[in-house]
Formats: C-alpha cells, sequence, structure tokens
C-alpha cells in the first residue's frame, strides 16, 4: 500500500479537470481501506469513486482514498429473480453489460450511465423511466471515522429523484463497498414507453424487444445525444431538473407554449432543464475551451484544459439567466469541489 503524493486527479474525474491531491492511495480491497481509513497520520480524507458527478475546482489537501474494489458474486437464484453483490469499483456500464451477457433484467436502461456501482446510490442514478432504486437490495458500508459496517435497506437509503440519504443526512460519512441488487432471469419487465425509446427501437426495426435490444437503442440514444467523457470532459447533467408549482408552470405556458413537462405530483410540474438553457441560448455556445454541450443543454463540457471555476461560473451564469427569464431556480447535480 502505497500513498502517492502530488497526483493529478484528471484521470479520476469524467470533467478532466487537471487539479492535484496532496496526498493519493487506491485501495483494492476492504482491509487496505479500513487501514488507510484508521490512518492517524492524514486527519483529511476525501472519497473518490468514479469521479462521474463532480466538478473539481481546487487542488485537495487531503488524502484522496480511491475506492477500486472488484468483484460480482450471485448471491442466490429463485423462481425467476437472481440476487448479485456488485463490489463499489466496478464500472457501472461494465456491470450492467455483464448482467444482459447473463441474460439478468432490470438495469438495461440504465445503459452507458458513466460512473461506478458504488456511487450509483448516492444520487440513484436513473434514465429513461428506470431509477437503480428499482431493483436496489441493500448496500454495504463503512463508516469512515469509526469504521463499522452498516448495511443500508431500501428504506434507510431513503431515494429521491437524484438523491438519497447518502446526499442529505448522512453526506461524506460513509463508504459504500458493495451494492445488492435483485434483477430478473425470466419474464423481463421491460421499460420501452419513454419516448426516445420507442422510436430508437422502431428504428432498429424491433418488434418484441429483449433486455440486450433496449439496451442498444439506449446506447444508440446516449451516444447521439450525450458526449463520451473519454472523449470530451462533461459530467452528464449539470442540473437537476426543476419541479415547479403548476400555478408557474401555467403562466409560463402563456409565454411559452411549447414548453415541455411531466407531471410530478397534483400541484407541482417538472420541467427539462435542458429546454429551459436551450431557449436561454446557450445551447452550443462555447467559451475558450468549455461551454454548453451542443446536442444537450444540460450538459456543460470541458474541451480540454479547463479550469474547474471557469464551468463553475458558467452555471452560474446559466442560474442566474434562468431565474431572470423564467423564475425558476436550477439546482446543480453535480457536487462541486
Ligand atoms: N430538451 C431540449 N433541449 C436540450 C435538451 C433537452 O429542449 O438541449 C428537451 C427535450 O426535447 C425533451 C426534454 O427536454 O423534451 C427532456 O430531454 P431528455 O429526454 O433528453 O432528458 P433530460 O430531462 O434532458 C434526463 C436525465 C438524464 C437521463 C435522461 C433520460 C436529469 C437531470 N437528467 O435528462 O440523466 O439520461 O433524462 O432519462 O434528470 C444524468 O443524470 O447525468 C443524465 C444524463
Amino acid at each position: 500500500m502505497t500513498i502517492l503524493k502530488d497526483v493529478s486527479l484528471k484521470p479520476y474525474n469524467t470533467f478532466g479537470i487537471d487539479v492535484k491531491a496532496s496526498h493519493f492511495i487506491s485501495t483494492e480491497n476492504i482491509d487496505d481501506l479500513r487501514n488507510v481509513l484508521s490512518s492517524k497520520e492524514y486527519p483529511n480524507k476525501f472519497i473518490l469513486g468514479g469521479g462521474s458527478n463532480m466538478l473539481l475546482t481546487k487542488d485537495i489537501n487531503a488524502l484522496v482514498i480511491h475506492v477500486n474494489l472488484k468483484g460480482i458474486e450471485i448471491l442466490s437464484k429463485e423462481d425467476n429473480q437472481v440476487t448479485i453483490k456488485a463490489s463499489a469499483g466496478e464500472n457501472w456500464h461494465d456491470f450492467v453489460l455483464w448482467c444482459l451477457q447473463n441474460n439478468f433484467g432490470g438495469l438495461e436502461n440504465m445503459s452507458l450511465i458513466p460512473g461506478n456501482v458504488g456511487t450509483a446510490p448516492i444520487q440513484n442514478i436513473g434514465a429513461y423511466g428506470v431509477e437503480l432504486k428499482d431493483s436496489f437490495v441493500s448496500c454495504e458500508t463503512i463508516h469512515i471515522d469509526n469504521l463499522t459496517t452498516r448495511t443500508f435497506t431500501k428504506e434507510d437509503c431513503n431515494f429521491g429523484y437524484r438523491n438519497s440519504v447518502f446526499k442529505q443526512d448522512l453526506k461524506g460519512q460513509y463508504i459504500i463497498t458493495s451494492v445488492t441488487f435483485k434483477l430478473s432471469t425470466t419474464n423481463h419487465n421491460l421499460k420501452t414507453n419513454y419516448g426516445a425509446i420507442t422510436n430508437e427501437l422502431e428504428s432498429l426495426k424491433v418488434s418484441k424487444p429483449t433486455i440486450q435490444d433496449i439496451s442498444k437503442a439506449v446506447i444508440n440514444i446516449r451516444s447521439s445525444k450525450l458526449p463520451d467523457p473519454k472523449l470530451i470532459g462533461n459530467s452528464g447533467s449539470f442540473f437537476k431538473n426543476p419541479v415547479i408549482k403548476t400555478e408557474h408552470f401555467n403562466k409560463l405556458k402563456e409565454n411559452f407554449p411549447e414548453i415541455p413537462s411531466y407531471p410530478a405530483s397534483e400541484k407541482l410540474v417538472k420541467v427539462p432543464a435542458g429546454w429551459l438553457i436551450e431557449k436561454a441560448g446557450f445551447k452550443g455556445k462555447t467559451f475558450n475551451n468549455y461551454g454548453v454541450h451542443k446536442n444537450q443543454a444540460l450538459v456543460l463540457v470541458n474541451y480540454g484544459g479547463a479550469n474547474g471555476n471557469d464551468i463553475l461560473n458558467l452555471s452560474k451564469l446559466i442560474q442566474n439567466t434562468i431565474q431572470k427569464l423564467f423564475g425558476i431556480n436550477l439546482e446543480a447535480e453535480v457536487n462541486i469541489i
């Protein structure tokens, strides 16, 4: 176990921001992770998973612990269900592909989401009508300060839209070491009613889709709209889709009759932030080496060498403009560090 000094975090965050960690270690098993956590030498610790949902704006003067635990285990098989435990450091998309190769259903709509298995529950990742919580059973964790282990059930996690207890009351307190899922082995519950999926399956000429077909459709849609972080630095949706009062929405509709929306509850409406940002004229705007993606206005991008603060300032400019134009408060989805 070697603790490295002055390590660039560029390869460890999908935005590709080049900041330094004063100290860095990659932990590949639980014992190493425990040893590092119990070390008194480095009181400040910073936990890093897949680095896919963060904007780094400064050097990190702490011991950065990269959670790189690997392994996938089938815990049990019942009638048409299987229970699987995946370690936190497994790449999310590789895990989804492994499930599809084994014909295990439930995660196919969440194909190609960047990040690792262990960070997926923190913001309850989701796409095309499916969220992590739909197949989540539990996750194992270690408390960062007292090293006790705790298993969180679905109820304990208090999942919401891109939200969980790990982003709220228990923020920064636990490291997720593995996640357990319940997936289907036959009679898969296919979710194809999300508009873009229906259209993509039609153009693939698939009338009776399998879970593998759905994954293929999702991969096609995502690749056409969302930039590949390996090529252009980004963190997926930078903002959450805001939820506003129906009265407020009805007023906006008078001025913008084409505004899209999804019902959120009886009195609340969810509005796509991407539409608001596009309407405000930011879609495809480039400032030096960063900007707003040309195919999806919800995504801020680093074309190479951008500074985290430049991107943060752009996000603030967008928030202020959306507030002025629509009276809507856009909340960042990514963690600003
Ligand atoms: N739209 C625009 N302009 C844009 C982008 C979107 O007008 O530049 C409009 C679209 O035309 C559509 C609506 O906004 O009417 C919704 O767009 P889309 O279906 O692409 O989804 P989204 O609301 O932009 C959300 C998630 C994505 C997820 C997709 C699909 C959030 C913050 N984002 O995006 O998640 O992949 O739905 O389920 O909820 C992520 O979290 O990183 C992420 C990519």
